[in-house]
């Protein structure tokens, strides 16, 4: 079990390490985890992670890797000395460069999940015909949908962990790739929240219920007034789902 029963991982999106790690250790025993972006990682690098680690919570480390499949090993050997829960790549890698992640997360000293993003949910059905995907719309899927699925598969099949994917693209991806394979799920809001600049959003108990494993939520935490308080809010939500069904 990645997360002890609580399915939100915090995302700290910030360069500000005192408050990251500060919140991180605020955290501790009210969310699954928290995740840590290219912002925070590229500003202070291994000591910047190590401060936010030492507040106990299992860490997703997402920099979206992406590159030939032997420096992606590499980059996940070098990653994995940090012994983060979950490191992420670009399913558009191939499935070369996936086996490669792979092969390199199961030679780790800590248990490492790794798990693709498939279609960035920034990325409409226009954007993915300008980079030369064809239109796909089959079965009452969407292009990107079927796109998303797709990648999913061959993530499968190079025997990656999971994906990274839109709370609208978790049926999908459930029916092809079945239950036990990881579902990690941004753009994520209480039923009483703002919604920000995500476009396609989700309520926790929603996600939950289309088959989600973990929810990553960032602002609807961290910037509430008081960020505990609104983690609580948001797992009795999700325990509320659970409960229910
Ligand atoms: O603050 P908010 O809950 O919108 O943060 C969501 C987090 O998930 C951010 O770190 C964002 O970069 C990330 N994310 C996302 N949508 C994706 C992939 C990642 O919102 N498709």
């Amino acid at each position: 079990m990645l997360h002890s029963g609580n399915p939100i991982f915090c995302a700290l999106d910030t360069v500000d390490v005192e408050w990251a790690a500060s919140l991180a250790h605020e955290l501790r025993g009210h969310v699954g985890g928290v995740k840590i972006g290219m912002e925070f990682f590229y500003s202070h690098g291994y000591e910047g992670y190590r401060r936010v680690a030492e507040a106990g919570l299992p860490i997703f480390l997402d920099l979206k890797l992406h590159d030939i499949p032997n420096t992606v090993a590499g980059g996940i050997r070098a990653l994995e000395t940090l012994e983060p829960a979950i490191i992420n790549v670009h399913a558009g890698g191939g499935l070369a460069m996936m086996q490669a992640a792979c092969t390199a997360a199961r030679e780790a000293k800590s248990p490492l999940k790794v798990i693709a993003v498939t279609i960035l949910t920034s990325l409409d059905t226009s954007d993915l015909q300008n980079i030369g995907f064809e239109d796909k719309q089959e079965g009452g899927n969407s292009s990107t949908q079927w796109h998303a699925t797709n990648l999913a598969a061959l993530t499968q099949t190079a025997s990656l962990d999971g994906v990274v994917c839109s709370s609208h693209d978790i049926g999908s991806i459930r029916a092809q790739c079945g239950k036990d394979f990881l579902t990690v799920v941004p753009g994520i809001r209480p039923s009483s929240g703002n919604v920000q600049d995500q476009k396609r959003v989700a309520t926790p108990a929603w996600a939950l219920n289309e088959g989600a494993d973990i929810l990553v939520i960032g602002r609807p935490i961290t910037q509430a007034d008081d960020p505990v308080a609104a983690a609580d809010t948001i797992f009795a939500e999700c325990t509320a789902n659970l409960a229910a069904n």
